[in-house]
Parts: structure tokens; C-alpha cells; sequence
């Protein structure tokens, strides 16, 4: 059967390699590739204990279909949770989903016809790039530094957009821990990344995948928390503070465009199970919120040793032209290697000495990033961080 000539236009070209996710590293190999979390810190038999209890007290609710944005008491937990990290919401500014990639997709159905602008901040989540190519977005770029999203180069895309006629549908930005680069939006940055969105009459998308793992620092108010009912909508999720294989996430929204977002989700409700059970774990017998916060403060703890040990590994062994981020939270630092060296042409060799990394050009639309490399800390225990930075680096020495 020839199936080309049936597919959608969004299908028709295949996806390369790079894009699938949990692919299986080789034997002997060190994978720095994976954003995964620490399989390790999966709280199981918590959760076992939440799942008994949750099917005995709700279990006509959990098996049965859901609503749209989310059982009740889950919203509850989400509104509570927001509450105490400044961000005003409250069950109508809420909509659950499968995970926060489901969210991107879904604001992006919402938003984006073909052809339609998006700004996404370079590097940016792979992810998300396949999301937009798939509704066959004009993806622009605008940099990012130490400092996140550079928006006096955000404002010439704008301006440039402007003047061609183009207001893009909005700019899609994941402000505090990167992914990859691992570095976070300044104060500053932030006021006036909002500021130029209304100046622009566009959305800023803001994904918050990683601002609760903070190893330092005082947080920084989040886009939504600085224009509640405006301009932002942000994504979230429980992939990173509980358990990935949950796929629970949410979308933090202005009210007026939650009727529209739930007009687009066709599934009946997000995993009532997965709702209820992460509603089950989360509370305590007298309702607090104490057991997820105190889940989430000892992953803080888990991330930033291998933070510390992924980075004092560089500091011991790279060469001296190799630069990186200091991420004070989440999953990745990013890597910029010495003039003249390819991180794509250096992966087979790297591979060959035990280690693998995702060569930064899979994260531009653009040709760019080819001396950097994203390094993933958080799958790996300390020790197998050390061991893959020092195989890199003897790699990167080698090539020089
Ligand atoms: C920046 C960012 N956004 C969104 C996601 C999506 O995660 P999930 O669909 O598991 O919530 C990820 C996961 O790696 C991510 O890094």
C-alpha cells in the first residue's frame, strides 16, 4: 500500500532521528542526552499507598471519563499550589492536560494556521519546534544570552515582522532554567518581554517547566504573575516535580480564552486516574499541601548535587576555550566548544569514547549552535556525570 500520497501536508516529510524521544543509548555508552528525570527519585511506594487509598475513597470517579479541564478537587490543588508562588488563578484560569506538551500543542491549534508567525527564543525545546512545524508555523528566532531571551534583539524581530505586515501569534519563551541552555530570564528582561508583547498586540506562551527545581536564588515572578488577564498564557507540568509517566500537565490561561481551549480538546478528560492519584499523593490526612512540597524540596536537593558534580567535572577536565551556563536550577547546562570544533561532527567520535550529548544545531530553526552541546544532569548519578564529562572532554581536547 502506497500511503504517501494520503497523508496530511503536516506529515508528509518524515522526522529525523534526533527528534525521538527515549531512545536507547549502546551498551557502555554514557547518555548526557536525556532530559529525563532521576528514575530513582520516583516516590513509588507513596504513590502505591495514594493509589489504594484514592481508588477505595474515589474510584468511580478515577475509572470513569473526566471532565474536559479537570476534576475539581485537582483544580483545587492546582489553584492552591499556584497561590503560594504568587500566581493569581483560580478554577477558570486552569485547564489539565497530557502532560505540558499537550498544552503547547493546544495553544498552538488555538493560535496558529499555516503559514502563521511564531517567535521562539534560539536555542529553544525541541519539542515545542516539532509542535510548531507540525502546524506549519514561520518559526522566527531572537537570542538569548547569559541573561535568557535577549529582548532588545526580540524588539528588531518585532519591529522587522511589523514593517513586512507580520504580527506574529506569540512568542514562545521558557524563562527560568532553559531548555537547553539553562539559563534564566532577568528581572528586567521579563517586565519588558511583557511590555513589547502588548506594544506588538501579540501572546507570549511561557513555559515554566522547571521554576519549582531551584537550587539557588530567589525566584523570579513568573510572565503570567506580571500580567494575570493578559497578554500570557503559561504551561506547566508534573513531569519534572513527580513522575513524567503520569503525563499530567496544565495550562494557566487568561479566562476569556478557556471556553476556546476546551472547545479544542477532544479527549474526554485528561487521565482521571492520573488526577486523582497525584490529587491523592499530594495532600496530606488534613488536606495540606506538605507531601508534594516536600517531594519537590528533596528533588531540589537530588538535581543540584548532580548540577554541582556536572559542572565541577567541567571545571576540572574541559579545555580552557570551552565555555558554559551555571544553571541555578533544572535540568541542562549548555556547552560552547572552541573555535573551529562541530558538535555533530564530534558525536561519533564522542560516542566511540562512551559518551553521547544532542548537538545544539537540533535546537534552531536556523543554521546555528554548531559549537554548542546540550548536557543533561539530571537522568544520571553523580559519579556516571563525572565519568561522561570526563570522556567528553578528553574528546573535545583530543580535537582541538
Ligand atoms: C521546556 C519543556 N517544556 C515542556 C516539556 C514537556 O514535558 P511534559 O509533556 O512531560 O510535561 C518539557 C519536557 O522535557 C520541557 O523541557
Amino acid at each position: 500500500m502506497d500511503y504517501q500520497p494520503l497523508f496530511a501536508r503536516r506529515a508528509a516529510k518524515p522526522v529525523p532521528a534526533l527528534f525521538r524521544a527515549g531512545a536507547a543509548s549502546p551498551q557502555g555508552v554514557i547518555p548526557l542526552t536525556y532530559g529525563f528525570p532521576d528514575p530513582g527519585s520516583f516516590p513509588i511506594e507513596p504513590l502505591i499507598e495514594a493509589a489504594t487509598r484514592m481508588l477505595r475513597e474515589r474510584g468511580r470517579d478515577a475509572l470513569q471519563y473526566g471532565p474536559i479541564a479537570g476534576p475539581e478537587p485537582f483544580l483545587d490543588l492546582l489553584v492552591e499550589k499556584l497561590g503560594r508562588e504568587g500566581i493569581p488563578a483560580n478554577r477558570d484560569n486552569l485547564l489539565v492536560t497530557s502532560g505540558g506538551s499537550q498544552g503547547i500543542d493546544l495553544v498552538t491549534h488555538l493560535l496558529v494556521d499555516p503559514g502563521d508567525s511564531i517567535v521562539v527564543e534560539a536555542p529553544t525545546f525541541i519539542g515545542a519546534l516539532q509542535t510548531f512545524r507540525n502546524a506549519e508555523a514561520e518559526i522566527h528566532e531572537a537570542p538569548l544570552d547569559a541573561q535568557g531571551l535577549d529582548t532588545s534583539a526580540l524588539a528588531e524581530v518585532l519591529d522587522r515582522l511589523a514593517a513586512q505586515g507580520r504580527r506574529p501569534k506569540f512568542i514562545y519563551t521558557i524563562p527560568t532554567f532553559q531548555n537547553p541552555a539553562g539559563v534564566t530570564l532577568a528581572a528586567e528582561r521579563r517586565r519588558a518581554l511583557v511590555e513589547l508583547t502588548h506594544r506588538h498586540g501579540t501572546l507570549i506562551l511561557e513555559d515554566d517547566a522547571y521554576s519549582e527545581l531551584r537550587f539557588e536564588g530567589e525566584a523570579l515572578p513568573s510572565l503570567y504573575a506580571l500580567d494575570p488577564e493578559g497578554a500570557v498564557i503559561q504551561v506547566r507540568t508534573f513531569s519534572k516535580i513527580l513522575a513524567a509517566g503520569l503525563r499530567l500537565g496544565y495550562l494557566v490561561t487568561p479566562k476569556a480564552l478557556l471556553p476556546r481551549l476546551l472547545q479544542l480538546k477532544v479527549d474526554v478528560g485528561t487521565s482521571p486516574f492520573a488526577t486523582h492519584l497525584a490529587t491523592a499523593f499530594s495532600r496530606d490526612a488534613r488536606g495540606r499541601l506538605d507531601p508534594l512540597l516536600a517531594h519537590i524540596k528533596a528533588l531540589r536537593a537530588v538535581y543540584r548535587e548532580r548540577r554541582d558534580a556536572m559542572l565541577s567535572a567541567l571545571e576540572e577536565y574541559a579545555p580552557p576555550e570551552v565555555a558554559w551556563t551555571y544553571p541555578h536550577g533544572g535540568f541542562f547546562t549548555w556547552l560552547t566548544l572552541p573555535e573551529g570544533l562541530d558538535a555533530g561532527a564530534l558525536l561519533p567520535r564522542a560516542t566511540d569514547a562512551g559518551v553521547t550529548y544532542i548537538p545544539g544545531a537540533s535546537y534552531f530553526v536556523t543554521a546555528s549552535g554548531a559549537r554548542n552541546i546540550r548536557l543533561a544532569f539530571s537522568f544520571l548519578p553523580p559519579a556516571e556525570l563525572v565519568e561522561g564529562v570526563k570522556r567528553l572532554c578528553f574528546v573535545i581536547q583530543k580535537a582541538r
